[in-house]
């Protein structure tokens, strides 16, 4: 089991020991480390990064990072980080969930690249994926220095052993691994299947409240970050990197999740979706969906996100005279979707958890013609509560490029448009 702190706020320093005095005091780096330790310092931020967004931990550990044999070039699978060379594609698309995989595949080489935009190299941007494994990770171990990766559970536990200790993760909670940090999943329940954002660019945080106020959304004290577990564990292991959208592979005669202590601000976290604090509409229409983000990574220009976490929880819908599911619209910012569980409220059906779905920018999309008539139709003088519900957007500024790994995918709903072509005429001029 995983033991764990609480966050009480992004960029805060944690101090952890799994060894009683393996955090040197009053300074970072003494001449000699307790119980024969190496003191390492990873950065997520560039060293003169304002204080607010500054990221870096240190480490005291059995063997520093560099020990381990020459990288070699991998297969990538159907993991892409590059976008460029891809057409954007204006059509709405959805696809069923994917199966489990046929033969024995780990969390890392169960990725299928869906859709992104920007780059690795230019940090900045995302890569969305779907990930599907039946096998525990075993004898490798990963790190990603492409981005940081945020993990969203659909179906079966994760066990998350990193440098910086260990995170259990369940369907309808997340988790994020910063950039660089090494770990290896296994999997309580034999199988998982999921999604993942990989974010290129700014450290994921928490956004501001503006007029909600200091308390709402997702609440500071709900994140949990590990405290620190080593093994000192010797064996035939590889090392599994990604770099610049490659994977590479090199020896390692040892477990690299050997630091005894840490103290830092740049940690891996957890959250539990069913805290989150949802703000809504108490009189007439609804906000914009922005009133539902869990995370943030901006832009270089203020109030512009490269990347929106935005998730739809249960919640009670009370607002009269109102057509009450997201209405019909259009944006400027392109939306990838996922349906964790149960059903969500602007889709009768063809939308099942383990879904997605991709609305592009300025693609039209909105309620199928069955929810927009239920809709129209039904009583606003009770409020309803939309329960046993949990979906998920990553919404970006930008425009999404889908892979074809996607495009043809045998889950590609051929026929997702058609839940909209019966939407009727209503006009009559003659009729207010
Ligand atoms: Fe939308």
């Amino acid at each position: 089991m995983s033991e764990l702190q609480y966050m009480s706020g992004f960029g805060n320093e944690f101090a952890t020991e799994a060894l009683p005095g393996a955090l040197p005091q009053g300074q970072n780096s003494p001449q000699k480390c307790a119980y024969g330790l190496y003191a390492e310092q990873i950065s997520g931020t560039a060293f003169t990064a304002p204080r607010a967004h500054n990221r870096r931990t240190w480490m005291y550990r059995i063997r520093p990072a560099v020990v381990h044999g020459r990288f070699a070039r991998i297969d990538n699978g159907k993991m892409l980080s590059h976008f460029d060379a891809i057409e954007a594609n204006p059509n709405q698309m959805r696809w069923s969930p994917q199966p489990m995989p046929a033969e024995a595949t780990d969390f890392i080489a169960g990725w299928t690249t869906m859709a992104g935009n920007g780059s690795p190299e230019s940090q900045t941007g995302l890569a969305v994926h779907l990930y599907a494994a039946n096998a525990d990770m075993g004898q490798r171990f990963f790190y990603n220095a492409d981005g940081e990766l945020l993990i969203v559970p659909q179906a079966g536990r994760l066990h998350i052993a990193t440098e910086l200790g260990r995170l259990d993760v369940a369907p309808q909670e997340i988790c994020v691994i910063p950039r660089g940090v090494r770990f290896q999943v296994s999997l309580p329940d034999g199988q998982a299947r999921g999604y993942i954002c990989e974010n290129f660019g700014a450290h994921l945080r928490l956004p501001d409240l503006g007029v909600i106020g200091s308390n709402g959304l997702a609440n500071p004290r709900d994140f949990q970050t590990p405290v620190a577990a080593w093994e000192d564990r010797a064996g035939d292991f590889t090392l599994v990197a990604k770099m610049g959208g490659n994977l590479w592979a090199a020896s390692i005669g040892h477990s690299p999740l050997d630091v005894v202590a840490w103290h830092g601000n740049m940690a891996p976290y957890k959250y539990d979706l069913r805290h989150f604090n949802t703000i809504g509409s108490i009189s007439y229409d609804h906000p914009d969906p922005s009133i539902f983000l869990v995370l943030q990574s901006p832009s270089n220009t203020p109030g512009v996100d490269v990347i929106d976490f935005v998730i739809f929880p249960p919640r009670w819908l009370a607002a009269e005279n109102t057509f009450r599911p997201p209405w019909f619209h259009r944006n400027i910012a392109a939306e990838f979707m996922g349906l964790i569980h149960g059903e969500y409220d602007a889709k009768a059906d063809g939308f099942v958890p383990g879904g997605a779905s991709l609305h592009n920018t300025m693609s039209g999309h909105g309620p199928d013609a069955a929810t927009f008539e239920k809709a129209s139709n039904i009583s606003t003088a009770t409020p309803h509560k939309v329960a046993d519900t949990m979906a998920f957007m990553f919404e970006s500024c930008n425009m999404m490029k889908a892979t074809p790994h996607a495009t043809q995918s045998a889950q590609l709903q051929a026929d997702y448009a058609q839940c909209w072509q019966s939407i009727q005429k209503h006009f009559n001029p003659d009729q207010a």
